[in-house]
């Protein structure tokens, strides 16, 4: 019998924010692997239609669903437009997410309240519906050895504290606990449920940090491996992560991150 492969032919994929960065390369990779992907976006219609166009040119399909993952009454209506279309779904990426920085002493509730809602509240929205549809759905072996298998996108800052970020390092500390104890919960009922925690990848949230050369290269000192990520790093660890490849794998975190919670401030002093 031949191994497990990256091929994902027959299954069918949501991924949250898959109008622009990581969210829109994540879901691009799923389908040309062949999964059917459900893309997810909530402001950017021209962005979703264009991850859209990419599945479908590398010859699967796709559905532009707008849904914003923070309201319990969107999540319900984009797993049941999944449903519709596809009649299940075997892979959920919840990688939606934002910033909203400021100084602790001057970050408004309003702040506080959108990126935890989105982050984290939305994962699990969408996590919960997710495992409702696998557990009511059962195996399908034939498709793949997991009943169900879920990614959350977390962030380096899961694990490195963030001066002006306080909202941010704690709905991605949040995910980290709600990722492990979902993939404690549902082990037995064969979900697999995993995190990436990309480092700095070059996209939108994040163009301060890289788009001059003053700002690459002080972002660069953090890096120890030399270079900026790109989406597609994240969508290669996501591949493996939803493929058989990574049966045996549940509760874990995967840092795709050059090598920046090595503290390579380290390196030299301490
Ligand atoms: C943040 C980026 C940041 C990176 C590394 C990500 O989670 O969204 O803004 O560049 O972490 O600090």
């Amino acid at each position: 019998m031949p191994g497990p492969t990256l091929d994902l032919s027959g299954q069918v994929a949501v991924v949250t924010g898959a109008s622009s960065g990581i969210g829109a390369a994540v879901a691009a990779a799923l389908g040309a692997a062949g999964a059917k992907v459900v893309v997810n976006y909530r402001g950017d219609r021209d962005g979703a239609d264009q991850t859209a166009e990419k599945i479908r040119q590398a010859g699967s399909e796709a559905l532009v669903v707008e849904a914003d993952v923070s309201s319990e009454a969107d999540v319900e209506r984009l797993f049941a437009e999944t449903r519709t279309a596809f009649g299940t779904l075997h892979l959920l990426v919840a990688n939606a997410g934002v910033q909203q920085d400021a100084p602790a002493d001057a970050m408004t509730l309003d702040q506080w309240r959108k990126v935890i809602d989105i982050n984290l509240t939305g994962q699990f929205l969408c996590c919960r519906a997710a495992i409702r549809e696998f557990l009511a759905r059962g195996p399908l072996p034939a498709v793949s050895r997991a009943t169900g298998k879920i990614i959350c996108m977390s962030s380096v800052h899961e694990k490195i504290m963030w001066a002006g970020h306080v909202n941010y390092a704690a709905s991605k500390g949040g995910v980290m606990l709600m990722m492990q104890s979902l993939a404690q919960e549902f082990a037995d009922r064969k979900i697999r449920i995993n995190s990436i925690a990309p480092g700095a990848i070059r996209t939108p949230i994040n163009r301060e940090a890289w788009e001059t050369p003053e700002a690459l290269a002080k972002l660069l000192k953090l890096i120890p491996y030399g270079r900026i990520g790109e989406p597609e790093d994240i969508a290669n660890a996501a591949l493996w992560l939803a493929s058989d490849l990574s049966d045996y794998v549940t509760g874990a975190t995967l840092f795709v991150d050059g090598g920046m919670t090595l503290y390579p401030e380290f390196r030299e002093g301490g």
